[in-house]
Order: structure tokens, then sequence, then C-alpha cells
């Protein structure tokens, strides 16, 4: 975070972070600066009077130097094969291993595999911390029995949380973060999601999403921060610090810095595959995801860099390259951006990243090479474009013909530097980075001989578990929910929902009761879960929460999802009700999402439309992964409340609805009036609904002038 950005924020904002790293007033910035100087000086391990990273100190007190950690990376790459070498440069997808195992043949032993994913649905059949440890473990033996001994990285999309494991603690996701714009809680999270990640045994995320958000109509906008460079650079680097650490291991994990570079800056009809891309079937036609940049390449680092500056600053492990476009040209293939910017010494303006470039899930197989039709050559090509483009690890799933990807990667990259299409330089600089990231996530030395987890590591492990989902994770969780509403409205100061005021509360709404909705996508499932099928005890709805605050404030709460409540009797005498709608979207991941209506759909209409007619201050909380068209709907209701998709903790709501905490989130996307808007963003001129920035109190502090927008 750098000062400009540090000034920006509220003066009481501040002394908040400032209470939370108690002793020095400039701790936050030591704290934050630590990660730039460890990673320049090529530190791994430090001794840090910091409360939280002291606590890995002593998890791995025998974590090994940065001069060990090259020693042995030089003596374990050295001695690799070529067929070994590029096993590690392919990341294989785990049920596709397993069906391979399942018909005799061991893909993570034979081909000496660098690395496992989890995709969104890779989930094992025992969905638990220790059906997933099983699991980890099994593929580390295969990978300890392969030739050249070396573990796989396992990594997985625990992207608010460790989202596809039930029971875990699930936070908001990044466009509520974005919105409480507090990094000191965001960094909190990320250290939440990496000791549950930990537990589970796995090794690396493949968040955060640096994503700049430049139009509501994209499906992935909620795994923004926001449309406003200023919230990446605020949060990068304490997220990147809260799930790393300074070592990577113990109770930490690899992060990843994604979608390198312009995800959130596709314009709406450029998106991949096109209904004319060959081979392409209707329901894959993606409207704005994996679409085209159309920018020069400054505004693109000042729009949608800045993030990338300050995880490479915080030391992040890995970066992820984006299935998009930048002017026409594939990511995948752009070697200068990759090689030379983000990989380029910074005395020839690069980043100087020194870590390794994973691609996105089959992203190589979306790259155009002309005039080859046979599918076998034709993805020969493709990988070894994406690999002179300074992709380091390939992430494959799936086959061609009868052949796994993986295996055919792993054939073609060999060739491929036996012809003299990819250099050695290439392939050692490639299986180096790999190999170091490993080190510094202290892989070599967590197993014994046999693949077995060593005790030390077993330990940690199950003290992990036991804390897995526990109330201290799920109660910074809550926090974060509170921080991230926006109230966007409050006429007569209908909220907060005090007894003083209203004896009855009645909840309506598709969201009121749904896990899965207010979890939306990657949780549970890539594309996430409608309902409560998911649902364990310690997990709230929005409407168990103000239950809660029902009976604790003495106040009747009625629960009709579609608003069809009873006569009340009492109600022609007694007026001291009120209505709560929760409204808004069903889960999706990724181009599920892409839609160029965002009004209001016709169940939360027919809600709506009932609830008017009781004739009571009518309260709507919007849970969602963007803002929606309700310019109309507006003036009904006395109330609004912008949720964001706030994950498991749905009681956060309450509090703040119920008084007990005051908002504080501000608005990290402008919220458009209408569809003809969009695309609309800070700056350019045009009036939303409510601006970015927007966000009202129930007390405004004196003093506070400098609110960040
Ligand atoms: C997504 C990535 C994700 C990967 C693995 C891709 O489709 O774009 O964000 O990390 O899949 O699940
Ligand atoms: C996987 C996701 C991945 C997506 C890409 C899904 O089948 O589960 O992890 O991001 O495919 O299209």
């Amino acid at each position: 975070m750098s000062k400009e950005i540090w000034n920006l924020i509220p003066a009481k904002r501040q002394a908040m972070y400032l209470s939370q790293c108690p002793g020095h007033p400039t701790r936050v910035f030591r704290w934050l600066a630590l990660a730039s100087v460890l990673s320049s000086a090529g530190c791994s391990a430090a001794a840090t009077d910091n409360p939280s990273l002291a606590l890995e100190a002593t998890d791995f007190s025998q974590a090994e130097s940065a001069v060990v950690q090259d020693y042995r990376v030089g003596i374990v790459a050295s001695r690799l094969s070529l067929a070994e070498q590029a096993g590690q440069m392919v990341q294989g997808e785990v049920l596709n291993i397993l069906s391979d195992i399942a018909g005799g043949y061991n893909p993570v032993t034979e081909l000496n595999l660098g690395s496992i994913l989890s995709g969104g649905d890779g989930l094992p059949k025992d969905n638990s911390p220790t059906g997933w440890s099983e699991l980890y473990d099994q593929m580390q033996r295969y990978a300890i029995a392969s030739s050249s001994h070396i573990p796989v990285l396992y990594g997985i999309d625990a992207v608010h949380g460790h989202n596809a494991v039930l029971g875990s603690t699930i936070f908001p996701h990044n466009v509520g973060v974005g919105a409480s714009r507090n990094p000191i809680l965001a960094s909190e999270a990320a250290t939440i999601t990496a000791r549950e990640v930990a537990a589970t045994g796995l090794d690396w995320t493949f968040a955060p999403c640096l994503a700049v958000t430049r139009d509501d109509r994209w499906g992935r906008t909620y795994e923004s921060y926001g449309e406003a460079p200023q919230l990446q650079e605020l949060l990068v680097s304490p997220v990147v610090l809260g799930l790393q650490g300074t070592t990577m291991q113990g109770t930490r994990v690899v992060a990843t810095a994604k979608h390198f570079i312009g995800d959130g800056g596709t314009q709406w009809g450029t998106g991949y595959p096109k209904p004319t891309t060959p081979g392409s079937t209707n329901a894959e036609v993606r409207q704005i995801d994996r679409g085209n940049v159309q920018m020069d390449l400054d505004s693109l680092k000042q729009i949608h860099g800045k993030g990338y500056v300050e995880a490479v600053r915080a030391g992040v492990g890995t970066v992820m390259v984006s299935f998009s476009s930048v002017n026409g040209v594939k990511m995948s293939a752009y070697g200068d951006l990759i090689l030379n910017y983000l990989k380029g010494h910074p005395s020839k303006g690069g980043l100087g990243f020194a870590g390794f470039v994973v691609s996105d899930w089959n992203a190589v197989e979306e790259l155009p090479i002309d005039g080859v039709q046979d599918p076998l050559a034709l993805y020969k090509e493709q990988v070894i474009l994406a690999i002179n483009a300074g992709i380091d690890l390939l992430m494959v799933e799936g086959k061609i013909g009868n052949q796994y990807k993986y295996a055919l990667a792993h054939q073609f990259i060999q060739e491929a530097v036996r012809d003299g299409k990819i250099s050695r330089d290439r392939i050692n600089d490639a299986v180096a980075r790999i190999l170091r990231i490993k080190a510094q996530a202290g892989l070599f030395e967590k197993f014994d001989s046999a693949g077995h987890p060593k005790p030390s590591v077993k330990r940690l492990r199950e003290n992990l578990a036991a804390d897995f989902g526990s109330a201290p994770h799920r109660d910074v969780a809550r926090q974060a929910v509170r921080e991230s509403l926006v109230l966007l409205k409050n006429d007569a100061e209908t909220l907060p929902l005090r007894a003083a005021k209203y004896d009855t509360i009645y909840v309506a709404g598709k969201n009121a009761h749904n896990l899965g909705a207010q979890c939306g996508g990657w949780t549970h499932g890539w594309q996430g879960q409608d309902g409560n099928a998911a649902k364990t005890p310690a997990d709230h709805t929005i409407l168990e929460g103000i239950e809660a605050l029902g009976r604790k404030n003495n106040m009747r709460v009625v629960y009709s999802e579609s608003a069809d409540f009873p006569p009340d009797p009492q109600a022609a005498s007694h007026r001291r009700g009120v209505v709560v709608a929760v409204i808004g979207e069903h889960p999706y991941a990724e181009f599920f999402g892409d839609s160029n209506d965002l009004s209001l759909d016709a169940a939360d209409r027919a809600t709506l439309g009932k609830l008017y007619k009781l004739k009571l201050p009518v309260v709507t909380v919007m849970v969602s992964a963007r803002p929606a068209i309700v310019t109309d709907e507006l003036r009904n209701w006395h109330a609004f409340v912008a949720a964001w998709l706030p994950g498991t903790q749905g009681e956060g709501v309450a509090d703040v609805l119920a008084g007990d905490y005051d908002f504080s989130g501000k608005l990290p996307i402008t919220w458009p009036r209408s569809m003809s808007q969009i695309p609309i963003n800070v700056g350019d001129g045009q009036h939303g609904l409510f601006e970015y920035g927007s966000g009202l109190r129930y007390e405004v502090p004196s003093g506070e002038q400098s609110a960040m927008q």
C-alpha cells in the first residue's frame, strides 16, 4: 500500500488499522512492506514482531533459508531428465487422474506431473477435511513414487474461504471485500482461508483475483474488488500476505494473482468462443467473458496492472494468465506482457516476478494457429506457443481423442525441445521457477521416503482441522459481512429495526433463507448451489440472523418466501410492522453470468408487488453479485441495502439491520440507472443511480472528510 493510498483512508479507520497492529504507529506500513523487503532480499522465513506473522515462524522454525532452498532447487533441477522436466510443467485435473488410475495407469507417477488441481467440481466423494486430506496424501504418495520423487503442488480455487469443502468458513466474495475497504480484515480473512486450506493438506489457492471489473454485464464481476484500481492497490498485498505469510508453508499456502492481465476490461460482444468459432456450441458462446480488451498498453497497466505491482511486491508465488485477449492477442500467447513485463527485470520496466506462471483451464487450446487442422498437431503448436510466451505450468483437463491432455502435453513438450521449437533455457527457467515455489512452500520437507506426511506435518494439519469452520473463524466472517454492506437509502430512519419502533418483522424473498444464493458461485461446486442442501448448522441464512435478532429484542419475525402472509388479526389496529425483502440473483460462475439484462426477475417482482400491498415500510436487501437495475422500484423502498454475496454468516446482515453496528461499506462499483448506461465507471462523466463510493451511515462521525471513495 502506498502512502498515497493510505492517506485516502479516513482518519478513524486508519486508527482502527493501527490499533490492530499494536505497539508502533508505523507497524501497518512495516507489515505491508515486509513482504517486498523479504522477497527482494530473497529471504523466506523471517523473525518478526507482528503477532500474525510470528505464528508461522513458530510453526516452521526449521524452514530453510533462501540460500539453502536455491541450492536444493539447483541440485534437484540438474538431475532431472527432459521427461521429468516436462512432467513438472504439466498440471493435471484430479478427476481425470483418478479415472486414469482406475483404468490401471498412474499419470502422477509415470509422467512426474508437477501439479494437480481440483477444478470447481473436482471434489472427493467425502467432501470433508478428512476426505480432502486423504485425497491429497494419496496424490503425494504417487508423486514421491515417481522417478524424480518430487512432490506435486496441489491447487484449488479457495477464493472466498475454502469454498469447495462442506463446513468451511465462507467469506463475502471480493466485491463485498471491496465495499468494506478494510485491508486488515481482508488479510485476516485470507489468513483464515489459508488455515482452512492447509487443514485439508492442499498447498495452493488460485486467489486472489485482481480483476478490475469495468462492465457489470460480466459474469465474473463479483470476483473483483471493484471498478477502480485504488481498490486493488489497497487490498492486494494484505490479502497475498494473509494467504502466504512470508513462508507459504505451515499454516499458509501459495497464492495466485489472476487473471493476468485485463480480464475485467473486455468488451461486450467480444466474448470467446464466438458463434463463428469452429466447433463451438450455442451453450458455450460467451458475450464478454474471455473477450478482448481494446486499449493502449500504458492505460492497460494503469487500470488493470496496479494489482500485479502490489502482488509481486508482496511476494506472490504464482500468476495465472487470463483467457482474455489484449488488442486481439490472446494473453496466453502474449510474450511481451508475460516475459518482458511480468517477468522482466525492473531496470527494463518489468515487474520482476520470480514465481511461476500458470495457464488458465485449457486456455492453451483457445490459441489460434493458422492452417493446422489435425487436432493433435494443433494442440502441439498451441503448447509450444504458450510455453514460448512464458507460461511455465499448463493447466489441462480432458482428452483429445482417447488420450488425456496431460499425457499429450508431456509428450509434445519433449518433442518440441528435441525439434528445437522450445529452447532448453526456457524449460530450465520454467522448471526452476516451479521448483523454487515448491521449496518455498516447504514441499521437499513434508514427506518421508514412502510419501507419507511427516509427524510434525500431520500434527499441524490435525490442529488446523480441529479449527476448521470454527466459531473464531466465523466471527471474522461475520465482521466481514457487516463491513461489506452498503446502505443506499434510508428514508425516515426506517432502519435500524428497533423494538421501540417495530413489533413485527415480515421477511420475504427468494434469497432470505437461501445459503447457496448468499454464497454465490464458486461455493460447494463451480456454479454454486441454489438452496440449503449444503448448509451445516454453523452456516446461517439472513433469515436466521433476523430470527435471532427478533428473539433477542423481543420482536415477532414472520417469514414467507413468496410474501404470502396469513391475514394478521392484529394488522388493522396494529401498524408497527416492517417488511424486509431479501431479493437478488441466483448463483453462477464465469460466463454463465454474462448478461445484458440486470433487471429484477419475475419472482422478485411478484414478491415485491405483494409486499407493497401490506402498506408497511419496506427494507430491501439485495443479495447479488453486482448491481441490478432498480430505478423504478426504488421509490417503493424506504430503505435499501446492497449485501453482495455475504457467504455463510448471514447473521452479519442482521447485526447491522438491528443497529448493533453501523454501516460502513461504500460502493465498489457505480450503480447504473439503466442497462444503456453500462459500461459506467467512476470518472467517465456519467451519473449512475448511486455513484461509486456511495454509502450511508446511521451516524456520520465528525471529522471524517477525507473518506476514500
Ligand atoms: C477460471 C480460473 C480458475 C480455474 C480453475 C478457470 O476456468 O478462469 O479462475 O482458477 O478455472 O478452476
Ligand atoms: C471446472 C472449473 C473451470 C471451468 C472452466 C469447470 O468444469 O470445474 O474449475 O473453471 O470448467 O470452464
